[in-house]
């Protein structure tokens, strides 16, 4: 299946992510953060849904497994097609997250090493003595042998997350930049070609669609890329 593209509404009003869809032409799916949805709550994700979109709910879950369950069931209930977790919350609440998607049609991802630890973090801070690299490897194996249905990773991430999980588990990436964009804060990037031919299911691009001159140019433009 081809690469599909979603665009982060990392806006902060109803309005500016009305606006921002309109702007993106035929793209599908839309990424929702706890920028967005911590101002508009559910809104969104009806207002989404009623113009027929696909909606990634990013609220990185990560609490005791019944709260993740109650959670993961609402966000279901809303619609939301993907949401997330984080893997280090541990096999019953990574279980108890896809108990509670059971019979709907969402998925659940889980974030392995979010990309702002590195390993001195991970080693000094965090107290993990591993490599982030070896931690996002044992946590996308302990999240798909648990019952997620794919991870969110840097698209330098996928090789070795594949070779651990294998072709089925979704991998959807941030960290994209096309050749034409500026690369903003983002430091390890591929562009949305190279995320395509690495196995990503998704990429997830905020600002270079959403700050270009004619969004609906940039969508058509990333697009074509993924479509190899
Ligand atoms: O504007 P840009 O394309 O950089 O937006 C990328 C989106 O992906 C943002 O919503 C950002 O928070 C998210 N993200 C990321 N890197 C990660 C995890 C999430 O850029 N490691």
């Amino acid at each position: 299946m081809a690469t599909e593209l979603i665009i982060a509404l990392d806006v902060d009003t109803l309005d500016a992510a009305t606006h921002a869809v309109d702007t993106c032409g035929g793209c599908i799916w839309y990424k929702a953060g706890l920028q967005l949805f911590s101002r508009t709550g559910p809104a969104i994700i009806e207002q989404l849904k009623a113009a027929n979109k696909k909606v990634f709910l990013d609220l990185k879950l990560h609490d005791i497994p019944n709260t993740v369950k109650h959670a993961a069931q609402a966000a279901a209930g809303m619609g939301a097609d993907l949401i997330t977790i984080h893997a280090c919350g541990g096999a019953k609440m990574i279980a108890a997250a896809r108990e509670a998607v059971e019979g709907s049609q969402t998925r659940v991802l889980a974030v392995t090493v979010l990309t702002s630890i590195n390993d001195a973090v991970l080693q000094n801070e965090v107290g993990i003595p591993a490599s982030a690299e070896e931690t996002v490897t044992r946590f996308a194996k302990l999240a798909v042998n648990n019952g997620a249905h794919g991870v969110v990773a840097s698209p330098h991430e996928i090789a070795a997350i594949r070779s651990a999980v294998g072709h089925g588990p979704l991998i959807v990436t941030p960290g994209i930049r096309p050749a034409w964009a500026s690369t903003d804060d983002q430091a390890r990037f591929m562009t949305p070609r190279e995320a395509a031919l690495a196995g990503a299911n998704f990429v997830v691009v905020g600002r270079p669609i959403l700050k270009h001159a004619n969004p609906t140019e940039a969508v058509a433009l990333v697009t074509k890329e993924l479509a190899v």
